[in-house]
C-alpha cells in the first residue's frame, strides 16, 4: 500500500495517513527541547526511536497493554492504529528530577515512596501547563471513566517498564506517554512513541544519562547513548 498525504508534522514525527483507522508515524532526527527554543538535527535519531519504540510497544501488548502499534514499516516508519489523541500529557515519576525539582523544590534524585502521576496539557502555545483532574473533568479534554482507565494503564505501564529497564541495568527515572480513542466505542488505548526522548533513563552502575537529558543538558553522546540502549535491549538495527 502507498503513503498517501502528509496530516501532521510534529517536533518528532510526522503523520501520513494510510486508510480509514491506521497512519503512518515517521520518526524524524530532529531534537527539540524548552518547548523548541533549542533545536538541532541529531542524525539516525528517528530511526533508534522507531526501533526502540517498537521494541516498547510490542513488550506492552505482549504483556496485557493494549497500544496502537500494528507493524514497523522500515527504518524510520511504523503502521499504528489511528486514534483521537486526547491532549493530556501522561507523565509517570519514580525519582524526582527535572520541572518537579524545579517546581516544588524537592530534592533531585529523592525516590518517590509510589509512582507520582502528573497530567499536563499538550500545548506547543501554553507551554504544557500542569493540569489537576478537576481541570481535566470540567474543561473536558477527558471524560472521568477515561481518566481512571489512564491511571489504571499508565501504572501498569510503569511496573512492566521498570522490570524490563531494570533488567538491563537501567532505572527508569520518569517517562511522559499519550493515550487516545480508538474505534466505535472509543477505547482510550496507548499511543504516539515510548523512547529516550520521552523517557529518563539512567545507568544503574554509573548513574549515566542515557535518554533526551543529553541533549537538554547539552551533554553530548546522544546517539551513542540510545544505541547502548538498543543494543541492552537487543534490537538489531540493520
Ligand atoms: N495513533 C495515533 N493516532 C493519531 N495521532 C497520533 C497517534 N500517535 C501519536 N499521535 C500524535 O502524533 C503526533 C506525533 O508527532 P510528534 O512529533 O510527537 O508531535 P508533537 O510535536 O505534537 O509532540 C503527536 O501530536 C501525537 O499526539
Ligand atoms: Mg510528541
Amino acid at each position: 500500500m502507498t503513503k498517501k498525504e502528509q496530516i501532521y508534522e510534529g517536533k518528532a514525527k510526522t503523520l501520513f495517513s494510510y486508510d480509514d483507522d491506521k497512519i503512518i508515524q515517521y520518526f524524524k532526527d530532529d531534537a527539540t527541547a524548552f518547548n523548541k527554543k533549542k533545536h538541532e538535527i541529531i542524525d539516525k535519531k528517528g530511526i533508534l526511536n522507531n526501533f526502540i519504540s517498537e521494541f516498547i510497544f510490542k513488550y506492552l501488548s505482549d504483556n496485557g497493554v493494549e497500544n496502537h502499534f500494528i507493524e514497523r514499516l522500515d527504518d524510520r516508519e511504523q503502521l499504528v492504529r489511528k486514534v483521537e489523541i486526547i491532549p493530556v500529557e501522561v507523565i509517570i515519576r519514580n525519582i524526582a528530577t527535572g520541572t518537579l525539582t524545579k517546581r516544588l523544590g524537592v530534592e533531585e534524585g529523592l525516590k518517590l515512596k509510589k509512582p507520582l502521576i502528573e497530567f499536563t496539557l499538550k500545548s506547543d502555545e501554553l507551554d504544557d501547563p500542569i493540569l489537576s483532574e478537576e481541570h481535566i473533568e470540567v474543561l473536558e479534554y477527558a471524560k472521568k471513566d477515561e481518566m481512571k482507565s489512564i491511571k489504571e494503564q499508565a501504572l501498569i505501564i510503569n511496573r512492566l517498564l521498570l522490570d524490563l529497564f531494570s533488567s538491563i541495568n537501567i532505572l527508569l527515572v520518569d517517562f511522559k506517554i499519550e493515550f487516545g480513542r480508538y474505534g466505535s466505542d472509543n477505547k482510550v488505548i496507548l499511543a504516539d512513541e515510548i523512547s529516550p526522548d520521552s523517557c529518563r533513563l539512567w545507568d544503574k552502575l554509573s548513574s549515566e544519562k542515557l535518554d533526551k537529558d543529553r541533549f537538554r543538558k547539552n551533554l553530548g553522546g546522544l546517539i551513542d547513548a540510545y544505541k547502548e540502549v538498543a543494543t541492552r535491549l537487543g534490537i538489531k538495527i540493520q
